[in-house]
This record gives C-alpha cells, structure tokens and sequence, in this order.
C-alpha cells in the first residue's frame, strides 16, 4: 500500500511506501492506515503528486527538454527527473539497495540493457506484457527487445540502442595514405603507430579499459573478435571464458596497451576519459559508443569537427566475423509504483518515434525502432548509423542472466588486470 498525494500530511513530492509504514507505530500507524485507506480505495495513480523518473546524468542536454515537453502536454500529473550516476555498476547498486529495502520512490527507470533479468527475477519490475503485445514488440529491433524478457514476460521497452564502435580520424589517416579504416586488429595498430608519429599525435588508440561496466563491453569485444565467447552457445550452463580463443582475444587487448599503441593510462579509462582523448585531438583511433559522435565540435570540444570523424565496425583478427558489444538502455517500471498508468504513459512518450528521433538527432542515441534508420535527416545528421550499420548488426549481448551483475565484477576485476599487464 501505498500512497502519494498533495495535502495528505506527507512532504510534497515524496511516496509514502511499505517501509515508512513499518516503522510507524501507535497513533501514527493508525493515522496512517486511514490515510491508506483513503488512497488506496481511490486507486493507483489518482492524478496528484509527481511520477520519479531516474536516469544517469545527460550529458547532451535532451532529457531534461524532453522532459519538460512532456511535462507540457501531461494532464494532471508531473514527471521529475532524478539524476543518478553514469557508471552503469554504480546506478544498479544504487537501485538494487533501494529495491532491496522495499521499493524506494522511483516509478521510471531509464535502465541498461544488462539489468532487466536480475530485477525481474527479483520481482522488482511491472510485468507490462499486457500492455505491450507482440504486435508493437515487433516494432522493435529484436536484441533490445530480448534484453527486457524474462520467463516468456517483457518487462519494459526499449529506449535506445548502442554498440561498440571503432571511430577514426578520416583526415588524418588521408594525410598518410590510407583510405579506409583498419579490418583487422594488426592493421589497426599498424596505421595507430604510423599516423600518430607521422601526425604528431599523442596517442594511436584510446578505449575504456578501467574496472567497471565499460571494461566489461571492451574486452568482451576482443574476446568474441577473436572467436571466444563467455558461455557455451549450445548450453548456457557451461562457462568458456577460459578458452584459447578467449586468451587470445584478450593477449591483443594487453598487446596494445604494452606496445604503446594505446598509453597505459586506459587501465583507468571509462568513456569520460575517451571523449577528451579523441575530440582533444590526441589519439587516432577510439572505441567508443555511438554518443561520442554528437559531441564532435561543440563548445566541449570544438578541437575535432564531425567531418574530421570516420566510424567503423571494430576489427577482428584475421578469419573471424564482426562483433560488437550489444549495449542500450531500456524503460521499466517499478513495481511498487502507485501510479502504472501514469508511468506507462511517460514511457510511450519517451521511445515513442518523437522521442527518439529528437534524441537521435540531438544526441546521436541509436533509436531502438528500425523505422527510424530510413528516416532521411537522421541518417543525414548522424552518419554513424550508415557507417556503423554493420557494426550494429553484428552487436552481440552480454550474457542475459539474473546472476550478471556477479559475472559482470568477476570479468571487471579480471579483464582490469589484462590491461595493466598482469
Ligand atoms: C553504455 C551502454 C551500456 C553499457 C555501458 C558501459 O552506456 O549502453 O549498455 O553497460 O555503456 O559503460
């Protein structure tokens, strides 16, 4: 039970959940059930109050318009933004504590694809399937559509979509001879340490090499460009991340940061630390995900204009098929919340086509409606969907399981260890 209103004697904007009500005692506990009781029999979501919105910080400045334009047209009810951080591991632990401790206040969650499985299975989430039939399902791209189900039951929609990508400086590489990006990871180090020297740059490659979430999706990548994978394809129960292909994959990732093709700083390297790396004129190549291209030429760094940029598919090692590492945030819905129908709306609105095509454009955040990807000025005003198509179609999923937060630390701390040469 429980309960959100103005004018109810609880502070404004504020959720009365199960936990305030079990700490209550004696007359509180009394004056607390007649107010429940009130509430309740008015049904979830009575039209008053704000609905709590959580999503790592923006740093394109879309969401908070896109919130207000909501906010604008919404009848009744509010949507509040609460900032949380952007590492990916941080904001679950933050969400796990407050679930654990019986809901929190939070109804929207913009979350990772990676999360969806172990919250469901906890029964954290609003199962919306109802809500959300096969027929609009399919009006989504089927790997983030995969990433929110769990036990034959979807529990939220997709919002955008990322994978990783290989960017590179087009006019320098022009400047020393080559036309086209790297396929394989030799000829990437190759061109990084001939560039860099010919163009007096400080580094050949930079990528998110720290211990968290990111160095995951990093290594993951030179594991499966290199014909590894973490679980056996054939039964999932069977852990094969200690293979010769996987110790390969990742001898090329150590290999780089040892020959100095990358500097060594990159064993502390999250995306925060790319962005001012390439757009700071200071490497040839980056991974990154799709986002770094909006950021080209703005007032943050107007060092590296977009039309300077080249994106590819990340190379593989000679004789094996492309990957890229699924990422992508989703739209769940807390279970606790009093206010589905409310929350359900808000969450149409954000992945509705609107949504994200102003995201798209503004932000360069990969749509997850495959419609989108022909619509002629978002293809026009971000490139990287025409040359990080293939790259997209050949993104591959962590492991969707309700025990991947527990794997996820394991390869954080072992893959860290790769990179700073252990
Ligand atoms: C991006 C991806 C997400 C991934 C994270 C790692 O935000 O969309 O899936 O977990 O990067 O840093």
């Amino acid at each position: 039970m429980t309960q959100r209103s103005k004018g109810s004697g609880v502070s404004a904007g504020r959720k009365f959940d199960r936990r305030d009500f079990l700490k209550m005692s004696g007359a509180g506990l009394a004056g607390a059930a007649l107010l429940g009781s009130t509430a309740c029999g008015g049904g979830g979501g009575s039209g008053s109050g704000d609905l709590i919105f959580a999503m790592g910080a923006d740093t394109s400045g879309t969401l908070p318009d896109l919130i207000d334009k909501f906010n604008k047209q919404s009848e009744g009810f509010k949507v509040t933004y609460r900032e949380m951080p952007t590492d990916s591991g941080a904001y679950f632990d933050k969400l796990r504590t407050q679930f654990q401790a019986g809901g929190g206040d939070i109804d929207v969650i913009g979350a990772d694809v990676i999360w969806p499985a172990q919250f469901a299975a906890n029964g954290w989430l609003l199962d919306v399937t109802d809500r959300f039939p096969k027929s609009d399902q399919s009006q989504f791209l089927p790997g983030p559509i995969n990433s929110l189900m769990y036990d034959g039951k979807i529990y939220g929609v997709p919002w955008f979509t990322d994978a990783g990508l290989l960017y590179y400086r087009a006019d320098l590489l022009e400047k020393s001879g080559y036309s086209e990006p790297p396929k394989t990871w030799d000829e990437m180090q190759e061109m990084a340490v001939k560039v860099a020297q010919d163009q007096n740059i400080a580094n050949g490659f930079v990528f998110q090499g720290d211990q968290y979430e990111g160095g995951v999706c990093n290594g993951l990548e030179y594991i499966w460009t290199n014909g590894g994978d973490v679980l056996d394809p054939g039964d999932p129960n069977k852990v094969i991340i200690d293979s010769p292909e996987a110790a390969a994959g990742l001898a090329i990732e150590q290999g780089i940061v040892e020959d100095g093709v990358a500097p060594q700083a990159v064993a502390t390297y999250t995306e925060t630390e790319t962005d001012p790396a390439f757009l700071g004129n200071k490497a040839v190549f980056a991974r990154n995900w799709p986002y770094m291209y909006a950021l080209a030429g703005t007032s943050d760094f107007p060092d590296v204009k977009p039309e300077q940029i080249g994106v590819a598919p990340l190379p593989v090692t000679q004789g094996n098929s492309l990957a890229s590492t699924l990422g992508g945030w989703n739209m769940l819905i807390n279970a606790q919340t009093d206010m589905p129908d409310e929350a359900w709306e808000f969450v149409q609105f954000m992945t509705s086509e609107q949504g994200q095509r102003q995201r798209a454009i503004a932000a360069s955040l990969l749509p997850t409606r495959p419609t989108l990807y022909q619509d002629q000025e978002i293809r026009e005003t971000i490139p990287v969907i025409v040359q990080g198509e293939e790259a997209l179609k050949n993104a591959r999923s962590r492991p969707v399981s309700p025990y991947y937060s527990d794997m996820s630390l394991e390869m954080q701390e072992q893959f860290n260890g790769v990179v700073k040469g252990d």
